[in-house]
C-alpha cells in the first residue's frame, strides 16, 4: 500500500517531531491531541526545528513553509479516519493506549495502518485490543526524532507481512534507517538502554558520586553523546519509570527494579527538562 496520509496522535516531543518528518517528504499529516494547548504546542516545536534548519543553510525558506502546509490539526479522532496511517505517540499507560487502539479499530477505515510508537509496552496487546490485529505494528522512532537515524520496527506475532512491509517503506522513504526487532518487552533499544540509565540513578542514590561526575565518566570515558542522567532528563524521568515498570513486570526479573530515587522524583514532580527539573535544572 502507498502511504499518502498520515494521522499522528500526540502532539509532545515525539508526536511533533514524527510529523514533522512525515510532513518534510510531503505526507500530507493530520496532528491529533486531546486540548488546543498541546495541539499549539507540537506546531511550534515544528516551527522552531524548521526555523533552526533554515537559519543553518540546512534547508529552504520554501522547503519549511511546504512542510508547514502539508500538516492539519484536529482535536477530534473522527478527522484521522481516513488516514493510510496512524501513528500514536501517547502517554506510555497500557490502558489509555487500549482504549485508544480500541476506538481507532472501529472508526478507522479498514486499511488504515495503526502504529504505535511505544517505548515498551507489547505491540500484541495494543493489537488485540484493536480488533484488526494484522494491521498493527510498533514504529519506534528516537528523540530527537528529526535528528536521530533508527526506527525499530516492531513485529507483533500477528502483524501481517503487507502491514510490515508498508511501515518499513515508509521509514526509509523518512530516510532513517529501520531495523526489524520482535515483539519482547522494551524491543532492544529500552531494554538495553534503561538498566543504563537505572542504574546510573543507583550510583547517585547511593552516593557513588554526583549526577555530573557519572555523566562525565559515561561521556568521556565511553563516548556516549550525552551522560546518561542528562539523557533520563531529556527522555523525561516519567517515561523512563514507565519503562522500568514494564521490563520488571514483563521480564519477571529483579535485575529491572527501577531505583527508588527515580521513584520518588516522579512522585516529587521532578520529570526532567519538560518540568524544569530532574537531575539537572532547566
Ligand atoms: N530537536 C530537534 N533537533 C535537535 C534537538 C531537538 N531536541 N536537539 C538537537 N537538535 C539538532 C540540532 O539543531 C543540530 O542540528 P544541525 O546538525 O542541523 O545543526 C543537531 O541536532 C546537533 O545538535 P547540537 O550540535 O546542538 O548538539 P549535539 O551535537 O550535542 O547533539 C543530540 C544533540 C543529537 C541530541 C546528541 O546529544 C545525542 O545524540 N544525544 C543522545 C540522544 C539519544 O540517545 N536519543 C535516544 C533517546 S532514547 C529514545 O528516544 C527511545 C525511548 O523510547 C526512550
Amino acid at each position: 500500500m502507498k502511504i499518502k496520509r498520515v494521522g499522528v496522535i500526540g502532539a509532545g516531543q515525539m508526536g511533533a517531531g514524527i510529523a514533522q518528518v512525515c510532513a518534510s517528504i510531503g505526507k500530507v499529516v493530520t496532528l491529533c491531541d486531546i486540548k488546543q494547548d498541546f495541539v499549539d504546542n507540537g506546531i511550534a516545536t515544528i516551527n522552531k526545528n524548521l526555523q533552526g534548519g533554515v537559519s543553518k543553510d540546512r534547508i529552504s525558506q520554501k522547503q519549511m513553509d511546504d512542510t508547514l502546509g502539508n500538516v492539519e490539526t484536529t482535536l477530534d479522532k473522527k478527522g484521522l479516519k481516513n488516514c493510510d496511517i496512524i501513528i500514536e505517540a501517547i502517554i506510555e499507560d497500557v490502558d489509555i493506549k487500549k482504549e485508544l487502539f480500541s476506538d481507532l479499530g472501529i472508526l478507522c477505515d479498514s486499511k488504515t495502518i495503526l502504529a504505535s510508537n511505544t517505548s515498551s509496552i507489547p505491540i500484541g496487546i495494543l493489537a488485540e485490543a484493536s480488533g484488526r490485529a494484522d494491521k498493527v505494528v510498533g514504529m519506534h522512532f528516537m528523540n530527537p526524532v528529526p535528528v536521530m537515524k533508527l526506527i525499530e520496527v516492531i513485529r507483533a506475532k500477528s502483524t501481517s507481512d503487507d502491514t510490515f512491509d508498508t511501515t518499513f517503506k515508509l521509514a526509509e522513504d523518512l530516510h532513517k534507517v529501520p531495523v526489524l526487532v520482535n515483539d519482547f518487552p522494551g524491543f532492544v533499544s529500552n531494554r538495553i538502554l534503561l538498566p543504563m540509565l537505572n542504574e546510573a540513578m543507583f550510583c547517585v542514590m547511593e552516593g557513588v558520586a554526583e549526577p555530573e561526575a557519572v555523566d562525565t565518566v559515561m561521556k568521556l570515558g565511553m563516548s556516549h553523546p550525552m551522560g546518561p542522567l542528562t539523557l533520563a532528563d531529556f527522555i523525561g524521568l516519567d517515561t523512563c519509570l514507565a519503562i522500568m515498570k514494564v521490563l520488571h513486570k514483563d521480564m519477571k526479573d529483579d535485575k529491572y527494579r527501577p531505583c527508588p530515587l527515580l521513584e520518588e522524583m516522579v512522585i516529587e514532580g521532578k520529570l526532567g527538562r519538560k518540568s524544569g527539573e530532574g537531575f539537572y535544572k532547566y
